[in-house]
């Protein structure tokens, strides 16, 4: 199936099974705005509690903080978002449709890259066992000439985005004949910044109200909170801070179903250390953040790093780590060596004093710190992707069936366990009530009794349901049930006594952490 279709198919799913809707759909929504439903909170919460545990429980030397979303306008000023954080933007005139100028060149970058890519699979098949891809990539001469194409490009974009070169980034979309998508027209305007925060007014009269902003990102309440966290918690260098928290931007494209959106949410953990040691510890929550991703049993192969060619004005190192989505390699977390930038920022604006006295070194230094920011709602959106399978199933008279499944790892799954009489009758509900009665403080249960036993188990595998049992009257003799297991199919026969154990096993977040 076509990688496109995929994706709508993700999308139209995750509206029918009570996972992500649309904001104010019946006004006809707004757009970036998403809502999540029954089960994609559950999903949402499972994932922050995955990356909450993973920080805070499994490190003694981070904590927790939540932050306002409204801070001092101040913070923004010093930060450099009021007058850095911009998106190059730019309007094609023939579809009225407007664009980000960067990301217009990054497609055409990745178009050449899927070329390469191409030409590489085409001579895979054809070599078979024998194919040796890295010297086929240094000897082929489409492959180099596009390789050429891709480094001078590169060079030249990345040149432009340092010197903040707006008119150059225009040059480069009209010389590599970069067509609007809708008009295929190359009928471009000027590029123009584009300032990304939104604003509001605060206090009750006009001549008494501040202009204050929307956080974009949730790092500042942490930077602007290091003293306190420091002090009151006694902490030491090298220390993190966490939060999780609501992030807003106003995007100029909005694509791409929850991937970028307008109000958002963000997991991000700024670790303080000693100046000078910052790349290490840059390099040590690189492989730590991946192996967490890893962790989730996706397929290593699906993730890559993505170094930065520009770094931001504030750091000294930058990746991202990308996930393959059906719309190709994109980011979903990115790591920055943020240097002292931000405190020695605030120390400034502020004019308090923002360093930390080392006992050991016996002398006061501003913080470096290293940031680990990825969004909920973008590894939601990841996590969904990798999850959504459709599967052939062949019937006993030889037709075919196409099931829906949500392989969630059992952890984030919504519903752990749905719980299932054969029949409405002859005692077996009351039986089935009784074991979720019994289980539900332990982990989320459903009682499910309509339609057929089969349909039932389709419903389930399309939320993702892991572990589903069944009583029937074999219950009533010896008490046991059916435990049916999401991905295999399988059945087996285990005592009611039994599930508690057995089903707290599966779900429980402490494997998935023993792995990280
Ligand atoms: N404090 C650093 C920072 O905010 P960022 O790369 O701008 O860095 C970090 O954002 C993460 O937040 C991204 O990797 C992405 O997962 C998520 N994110 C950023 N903008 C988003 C948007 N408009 N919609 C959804 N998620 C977004």
């Amino acid at each position: 199936m076509a990688q496109d279709d995929v994706f709508k198919k993700l999308v139209a799913h995750s509206k029918e099974y009570g996972y992500v809707f649309p904001s104010s759909e019946i006004y006809d929504g707004l757009s970036a705005v998403y809502d999540y439903g029954q089960y994609g909170v559950e999903l949402k919460n499972n994932i922050k509690k995955y990356w909450w545990d993973s920080m805070v429980l499994l490190h003694d030397n981070i904590v927790g903080i939540d932050s306002a979303i409204f801070m001092h306008p101040t913070i923004w000023k010093a930060s450099g978002h009021v007058d850095a954080f911009n998106d190059p933007l730019i309007d094609n005139r023939d579809s009225k449709k407007r664009y980000r100028a960067d990301v217009l060149i990054e497609e055409h970058l990745a178009k050449i890259e899927e070329k390469i890519s191409k030409e590489v699979e085409k001579a895979r098949e054809r070599f078979g066992e024998a194919f040796d891809e890295m010297k086929f990539r240094e000897t082929n001469q489409r492959v180099l000439a596009n390789q050429a194409k891709i480094d001078e490009l590169n060079a030249r974009f990345s040149k432009a985005l340092n010197d903040t070169d707006l008119a150059e980034l225009r040059q480069i979309i009209i010389d590599n004949e970069i067509v609007c998508p809708i008009s295929g027209s190359r009928n471009w305007t000027e590029v123009r910044q584009f300032n990304l925060m939104f604003s509001t007014e605060m206090g009750s009269t006009l001549e008494g109200s501040n202009k204050i902003y929307l956080r974009p990102e949730t790092a500042q309440g942490i930077f602007v909170n290091f003293l306190n966290v420091q002090k009151t918690g006694r902490m030491k260098i090298p220390f993190g801070i966490a939060q999780i928290g609501k992030a807003f931007r106003n995007e100029i494209v909005a694509r791409q179903f929850i991937f970028r959106m307008r109000e958002f949410e963000q997991m991000e953990m700024q670790y303080f250390v000693q100046p000078g040691s910052e790349l290490e510890w840059f390099a040590i929550w690189k492989e730590a953040r991946m192996l967490w991703h890893q962790a989730l049993g996706f397929g290593a192969e699906n993730y890559r790093f993505h170094d930065h060619v520009k770094l931001a004005h504030y750091a000294n190192a930058a990746t991202d780590i990308e996930y393959r989505f059906p719309f190709g390699f994109k980011e979903v977390e990115g790591i920055h060596s943020r240097t002292d930038y931000d405190l020695s920022q605030h120390q400034k604006y502020s004019g308090k004093k923002i360093q930390y006295f080392d006992p050991e070194k016996g002398e006061s230094y501003v913080p470096y710190v290293i940031e680990t920011s990825i969004g909920v709602d973008r590894m939601f959106l990841q996590v969904m992707a990798a999850s959504y399978w459709e599967e052939e199933l062949k019937k006993e008279d030889g037709s075919s069936d196409t099931r829906v499944v949500l392989r969630l790892p059992a952890f984030l799954a919504p519903v752990k366990l749905a719980v299932m009489p054969l029949v409405k009758k002859d005692g077996l509900p009351e039986i089935a009530e009784k074991i979720v009665h019994n289980l539900k403080f332990e982990f989320n249960c459903q009682y499910d009794d309509k339609d057929s036993i089969g349909r039932r188990y389709r419903r389930q595998d399309a939320i993702g349901t892991p572990y589903c049992i069944t009583i029937d009257h074999q219950t009533i003799d010896d008490r046991s049930v059916t435990i049916r297991y999401r991905d295999s199919m399988k059945q087996e026969r285990v005592k009611i006594e039994a599930l508690l154990d057995i089903i707290k096993e599966k779900v429980s977040i402490v494997s998935l952490l023993r792995n990280i």
